[in-house]
């Protein structure tokens, strides 16, 4: 329909949050081209029974989710389908509006398909993007809602922070995540301890029947973040979102010193670290993997390793609205050429 590289050549042009946000309009004034945009869905979103799968009660029709930080407010989830994605998570959103870290906080590393960021939670506020999501939901993709606490909360008001916002969203999206692992807030990686995990999924599961999972960062010995995990789902989480950024600055030659790197350089750290925890929790409970995909191979070993579902958030850069279209059909042959008719008898198959 059009040629991404011509368009991905101009928009590298721009620094990378003008470029985020030219898209972003571009994203949102599709749906009101309904022909162009039903075209689209038509081309890149692939509804086939071998991907198809229910969970946390809703119809999955592929396994591909645009990670969370894209659509912070919300403004983008009825292009997501002609982007192709089975399901979109939007935030993180926090109680009150944030302007985020200074700029520049997004940095591209085109020769690594790689993205740097030190966003912190820019978002316009739970009361914004609640207006936002009940003017969409319930949706033709699935919506969860990642949530988060504003920098300036003082530590003994975080639980507060995460239970209003699970009051505000509980009933506009199909799944909250908690996100307790995004770099760019000061101190918010420290409430990845087991106290703090327990408190919020205790609370969250005297408010709401609405599932509700953990994203955990990377940055952790694996049998840290397994004994994080089991103590979330013993606590009452309903997934587990593995991973979020890495801050590990040495797989890019000339990073930034701050924030998180994602893309493909952190597809095995992200690998590694999902499949110690699949290995524990992959039929006890249900695991997205996030970090580094960038073509079916990947969503495939995240699959065998115990993944329900994926999320990809920087390839998408790279590679644009054909991008859920070409894994989709691939994974699709990898899963059959293993004898499978459906993905969810892939789930966890190298623990079988
Ligand atoms: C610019 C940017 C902003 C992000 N913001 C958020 C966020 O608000 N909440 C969150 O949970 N993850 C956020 N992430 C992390 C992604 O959801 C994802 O976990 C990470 O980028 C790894 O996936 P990827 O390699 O496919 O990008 C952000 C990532 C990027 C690149």
């Amino acid at each position: 329909m059009f040629n991404y590289e011509t368009i991905k050549k101009i928009m590298f042009k721009f620094e990378p949050e003008t470029a985020h946000h030219i898209a972003s309009y571009g994203l949102k004034m599709l749906p009101h081209c309904r022909i162009i945009n039903n075209m689209m869905v038509e081309r890149n979103f692939i509804d086939n029974n071998v991907l198809t799968q229910k969970v946390f009660n809703t119809t999955f029709h592929n396994p591909i989710g645009l990670g969370a930080g894209f659509d912070k407010n919300a403004q983008m989830i009825e292009s997501m389908q002609a982007m192709g994605f089975g399901y979109t998570e939007i935030g993180t959103m926090t109680p009150k509006a944030q302007a985020g870290n200074d700029k520049p906080r997004l940095f591209r590393y085109p020769e690594h398909e790689a993205v740097q960021n030190a966003m912190g939670f820019n978002n316009e506020g739970s009361y914004e993007v609640i207006k936002n999501l009940s003017k969409v939901y319930p949706y033709s993709i699935p919506i969860g809602a990642s949530i988060g606490k504003n920098k300036l909360t003082p530590e003994n008001e975080t639980l507060d922070d995460y239970e209003k916002l699970i009051v505000g969203f509980k009933d506009i999206c199909d799944y909250l995540v908690v996100n307790i692992s995004s770099p760019n807030t000061p101190n918010l990686r420290d409430l990845q301890n087991e106290e703090f995990i327990k408190s919020i999924f205790g609370l969250a599961k005297k408010i709401t029947d609405t599932p509700i999972l953990l994203k955990i960062a990377p940055d952790m010995e694996n049998e840290t973040a397994i004994t994080l995990c089991q103590t979330a789902v013993e606590s009452g989480a309903d997934g587990i979102v593995a991973t979020n950024t890495t801050q590990d600055y040495s797989l890019l030659p000339n990073p930034q010193n701050f924030g998180g790197i994602s893309g493909k350089v952190m597809s095995d750290k992200s690998y590694d670290i999902f499949k110690a925890i699949g290995r524990e929790l992959h039929d006890k409970t249900t695991l997205i993997s996030v970090g580094g995909i960038s073509d079916a191979s990947d969503v495939y070993r995240r699959i065998k390793a115990g993944a329900t579902l994926v999320q990809i958030y920087s390839a998408f850069i790279y590679q644009g609205p054909s991008m859920c279209k070409n894994i989709n059909e691939e994974l699709i042959e990898l899963i059959k050429a293993d004898g499978y008719d459906n993905i969810s008898q892939a789930i966890g198959s190298d623990f079988k």
